[in-house]
């Protein structure tokens, strides 16, 4: 692929955003009764792995893993049948690392929208299992 196709690709992933949701089910609770706090974890890290497979469509690495996750606090619990969004977006292209931030809400059976947490993770991308670069990038105009 070259490199044009990979700058187009960088330029339109400024503002794009990609979205996951799930909806909770009683496997999902913790004996408390609300979401497992490592379901949700677990939720954000595939929003994030989504949006990073999506930037590296068109490129040489054939892969991404999680390298890290910053500090996340649960500011409000979620219920049974809640629907939980998590929206995804790109905040940092480095060389082989992707830095994407996850929000996540929940939609309770009234309707009502809280946030739940939110994170920054990241992202290396890889080829044949090892660093490669992804050789994307933002667009500063
Ligand atoms: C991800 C992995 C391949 C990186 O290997 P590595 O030898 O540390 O790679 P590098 O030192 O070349 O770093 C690669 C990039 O990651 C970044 N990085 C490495 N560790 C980081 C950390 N803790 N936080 C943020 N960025 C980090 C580096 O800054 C570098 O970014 P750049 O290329 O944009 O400059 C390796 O650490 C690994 O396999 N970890 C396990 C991943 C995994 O299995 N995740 C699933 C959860 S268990």
């Amino acid at each position: 692929m070259n490199e044009q196709t990979n700058t187009t690709i960088a330029k339109s992933a400024v503002s794009q955003t990609t979205l996951h949701s799930f909806m909770v089910f009683p496997e999902d609770l913790n004996y408390a009764g609300t979401l497992f706090g490592g379901k949700v974890l677990a939720e954000m890290d595939r929003a994030a792995a989504k949006a990073a497979r999506r930037l590296l469509y068109g490129t040489p690495c054939d892969g991404s893993v999680t390298v890290s996750l910053d500090k996340v606090d649960f500011v409000s619990p979620a219920h049974l049948g809640d629907f939980i969004e998590l929206t995804a977006t790109l905040k940092k292209l480095g060389r082989t690392s992707i830095e994407i931030h996850v929000y996540v809400s929940k939609e309770d059976t009234t309707g009502a929208i809280a946030k739940i947490c939110e994170g920054t993770f990241v992202f290396v991308s890889l080829k044949d299992g090892k660093p490669y670069p992804h050789n994307c990038f933002f667009s500063t105009n």
